[in-house]
């Protein structure tokens, strides 16, 4: 959260003494190591970087500042670790008489908008929802609404309430010429918390990027504790004993349309466990409906071993390929939606499944890969016996291997949790070119050449946070992105911040990160362009044409040996 406040007690909190309470601590160069209290650490996987304000383990992959640390280590919201770190660090916090005000300024606010909705600017956002299906007739419901176009139509509407008020509520962020709208010309969803009160939105951009766009942490909300439409879905749940866990806002409007009312939404990010204790306290089976690409991915699968860990039974529901759960209610009806949901799996079937489809099983390569990644998911599952037997048997079962087989292999050495190296040699130029970046190294010529595509989207949401603060004029920190992300990119973030480099020419390096990772490859995209036309006007026949295209080409080959010299 972009607060005074904050980022004071940020600043006055010694990250090294904090962290040192719970874990031993040794100085390493400029930082501090240790070894990690988040997953089992044999050697000194974590490191703090007291001149940023940051930590991060390199075995898992987690981060963050030291509000995020004591939140995680003590299980603590976020205004609650902000709370006890003030406390200690004597910073005065407002009290709950202000926080009983920003509860009353966000209602006001879902009215604002709410009410451009219906208005006058309201018709492209009325038409977009009305074209995806959300009739007038669920708006209310959900508290749709609409941010007009424009960098101050909330602060003239509502501004009357204290701009610190719409600040503290992330409406607002702080530019070089005072504050502005963060949420611009975008469709709104209210987020309300388990009790339904409006805690927190986020709009979807009719086009541009980032498609979702989501206030930070409040002292109302904190990343990964809610659960979208968890409000309207809780009867449901407990009259139905299941909870249907999806990905996104319109997913959970979809389903809960369509009579699977249970329906709950994880907002995209990964499955945290306070979202699976949430879950836990309604029901204690849960169904996940995410699309097929995301069901298989490692990052559901360690949600599973989350839910599990809150208790809760896990079901898998195959989608059609290609189709979210919004999509499958619209295009292929709301009957289609019950039977998928009738069809779903305990969720070690769903995986063995996965892995027939996926591999050639009859092919020794097919054999391997298959069990390499059985291993991947093996870590989360040996907490549980039976479980544990299901699988080796299903695996046995599956590559006609005897279980005793499988079962060694997946205790054999090699590590469960990927590692990620803190040594530049190993890392991609993405990596090293995203480390330059929030190093504040980058030229500003590079950071005009970037592009959000040439990004993995697990990255993309720093790069895109990156560039708003930027854009608002300031000089954005590792630590100020740190306060603006979700847990899991925040662990990327911390990741790539925290690496510790060493070149002999940094320049160099920078530059050639910069060619392998943005020039190159987009040079050699034009390259095939150019080819394909050639090839199309040389069987037409098309002789100027065709000369044309091999002046073009033969210059692109000059330019690609020139990136390759100057490397
Ligand atoms: P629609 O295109 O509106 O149907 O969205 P979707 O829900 O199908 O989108 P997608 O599957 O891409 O994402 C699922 C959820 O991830 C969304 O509902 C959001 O909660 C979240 N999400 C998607 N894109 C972004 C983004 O660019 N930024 C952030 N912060 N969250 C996103
Ligand atoms: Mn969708």
């Amino acid at each position: 959260m972009a607060s005074p406040e904050v980022d004071e007690v940020k600043a006055r909190v010694n990250i090294v003494d904090l962290i040192g309470r719970y874990i031993t601590l040794k100085p390493a160069g400029q930082r501090f190591k240790g070894r990690c209290p988040f997953h089992p650490d044999d050697t000194p996987s974590l490191m703090v970087s007291p001149d940023k304000g940051l930590w991060h383990c390199f075995g898992c992959n987690v981060g963050g500042d030291a509000i995020g640390f004591l939140m995680r280590i003590e299980r603590l919201s976020f205004p609650e670790a902000l709370a006890r770190l003030a406390q200690e660090a004597g910073v005065e916090l407002r009290g709950g008489e202000g926080k009983a005000k920003l509860y009353r300024a966000s209602e006001e606010v879902a009215g604002y908008f709410a009410r451009e909705l219906i208005g006058p600017q309201g018709g492209k956002a009325r038409d977009y929802l009305v074209g995806r299906g959300i009739g007038k007739d669920l708006w209310q419901k959900y508290r749709l609404g609409y941010a007009p176009d424009g960098w101050d139509n909330l602060i003239r509407a509502l501004g009357r309430m204290g701009l610190e008020v719409l600040r503290d509520l992330g409406l607002v962020v702080a530019g070089e010429r005072g504050y502005y709208d963060r949420f611009r010309d975008r469709v709104m969803f209210t987020i309300h918390d388990d009790q339904g009160r409006p805690v927190a939105f986020a709009g979807r951009s009719f086009s541009g990027e980032p498609k979702y766009l989501n206030v930070p942490n409040t002292p109302l909300f904190t990343k990964g504790t809610l659960l979208y439409g968890l409000d309207s879905a809780k009867d449901a749940i407990r009259r139905r004993a299941r909870v249907v866990l999806v990905e996104g806002y319109t997913d959970v409007i979809s389903f809960q349309t369509a009579g699977i009312e249970e329906t709950v939404g994880s907002m995209g990010t990964a499955l945290t466990e306070a979202q699976a204790r949430l879950m836990a306290r309604y029901t204690d089976r849960v169904v996940i409906a995410y699309d097929r690409d995301a069901a298989g991915e490692s990052s559901t699968l360690r949600g599973l071993a989350i839910l599990r860990g809150a208790g809760l039974r896990v079901e898998v529901a195959t989608l059609p390929p290609g189709e979210d759960p919004d999509t499958l209610v619209r295009r292929h009806g709301v009957d289609a939606a019950h039977a998928v949901m009738a069809e779903a799996r305990p969720f070690h079937r769903f995986f063995l499944e996965s892995l027939a489809e996926r591999h050639d099983l009859a092919t020794i390569e097919g054999k391997e890969a298959a069990l390499a990644e059985a291993k991947g998911f093996w870590s989360e599952v040996k907490k549980s016996l039976p479980l544990e037997h299901e699988l080796v048997h299903g695996l046995a079962d599956l590559l006609s291997l005897p279980e005793e087989e499988v079962r060694a292999f997946l205790r054999g050495r090699g590590r469960s949790i990927p590692r990620t190296t803190e040594h530049g040699a190993r890392l991609g130029p993405e990596e090293l070119v995203l480390h330059f970046l929030i190093a504040g190294k980058l030229p500003d010529k590079a950071i005009a050449d970037l592009e959000i595509q040439d990004f993995r989207p697990e990255y993309r949401p720093i790069v895109e946070k990156w560039w708003e603060l930027r854009r608002a004029g300031g000089t954005p920190t590792a630590a100020g992105l740190a306060g603006e992300l979700d847990p899991e990119h925040v662990g990327h973030l911390t990741r790539l911040a925290l690496l510790e480099l060493s070149f002999s020419d940094e320049d160099r390096a920078m530059e050639d990160a910069l060619v392998r990772f943005v020039y190159l490859p987009r040079l050699s995209r034009r390259m095939d362009e150019v080819r394909a036309r050639l090839k199309a006007a040389e069987a037409a026949g098309e002789g100027e044409e065709v000369r044309r295209l091999n002046m073009q080409f033969q210059a692109l080959c000059q330019e690609r040996l020139r990136l390759l010299r100057r490397r």
